[in-house]
């Protein structure tokens, strides 16, 4: 497994595979792997010939006051896991190869990144679009792997691409949650039931005991939505209602958003369809959890297991 950290030996490193007609699959992420970002490097193998993971806590996509100094860092890990997942480069620049000078150009998706996180994180997915343009610039991918747990933030790199004509394609893949997870390097399936079923997080790892312990509370909440929604239930200002009214007996709990909402637009929704979003930001104690749900026919995607 090759570490790169310079712009120009990744692009030529690139442009290489390019020639030699590898399908180039890329997950970007910002380091402090769990099984959520193994699941994506999983499904990168699968579908390609070479797997670039890049590690990159991006300042630009943090608010003052956010968490970037803090952010969690465990490069030698990391690289274990890539190395055991099979990851044929790990891009890992510094922050000042990937801005050496004054930013004067962003990449802005309007509409869908104002709503949900963005209201309360102005700038953020300013932030995650410009890194995502510059990595793919960089990288070169055939395909590059997201998680539905950041949805948001999956539609608007989609949208970018679509916008702006990345040759690239964009997959999402389930939500990873604690307890349910395939251990990607085993390939021991643990699905048993009665568990929190948190999403996994590089931010959990923020949570002691007690804050984990109220943490579950996120996705009982989207499940018992869930099935208000298979009972019948169609009134989406009463099931966001719910949402929010439900963590009002958690001590620690401090809803920002429960919303249903248009999986494409991300708006509101008053009469709640197929494909609906359920989508929560709460904070737990310091720390700010998200979590979503798609309503769908059969199951719910985003409580299986990653295959
Ligand atoms: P990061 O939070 O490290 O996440 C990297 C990728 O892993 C994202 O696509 C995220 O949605 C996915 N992921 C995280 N937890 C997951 C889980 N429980 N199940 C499935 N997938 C999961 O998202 C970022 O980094 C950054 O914004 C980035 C895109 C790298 C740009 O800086």
């Amino acid at each position: 497994m090759e570490i790169i950290s310079s712009i120009k030996t990744m692009q030529e490193k690139a442009s290489c595979l390019r020639c030699e007609n590898k399908r180039i699959g890329f997950v970007p992420t910002m380091g402090a792997l769990h099984q959520g970002h193994l699941s994506l490097i999983k499904a990168a193998k699968d579908e390609n010939d070479v797997v670039i993971v890049s590690i990159f806590v991006n300042p630009i996509q943090f608010l003052p006051g956010e968490d970037y100094g803090v952010y969690p860092v465990n490069m030698e890990e990391d690289k274990k896991l890539c190395g055991q997942m099979g990851v044929d480069v790990i891009f890992h620049p510094e922050a000042a190869e990937m801005y050496p000078e004054e930013l004067l150009t962003t990449v802005n998706v309007s509409g869908i990144t104002s709503r949900l996180c963005g209201s309360f994180r102005p700038g953020h997915f300013q932030g995650v679009t410009t890194v995502v343009a510059k990595l793919f610039n960089i990288v070169k991918p055939h395909a590059a792997y997201f998680g539905q747990k950041d949805y948001q933030q999956a539609i608007a790199v989609k949208k970018m691409v679509r916008d702006l004509n990345f040759d690239v394609e964009i997959r999402m893949l389930p939500i990873v949650r604690e307890g349910w997870e395939e251990n990607m390097l085993t390939g021991r399936d643990a699905c048993p039931t009665g568990e929190a079923g948190l999403a996994l997080s590089s931010r959990n790892a923020y949570l002691n005991p007690d804050e984990k312990a109220q943490a579950g509370i996120l996705f009982q909440t989207l499940q018992t939505a869930k099935k208000m929604l298979d009972d019948g239930e169609r009134d989406g200002g009463k099931l966001s209602d719910w949402m929010a009214k439900n963590f009002q007996h958690v001590p620690l709990a401090l809803v920002e958003y429960a919303e249903v909402c248009d999986p494409e637009t991300l708006e509101p929704l008053s009469q709640v369809r197929m494909g609906a979003l359920l989508a929560l930001a709460v904070r737990i104690g310091k720390t700010r959890l998200i979590d979503n749900m798609v309503w769908e026919a059969a199951g719910i995607r985003s409580n299986r297991c990653a295959s």
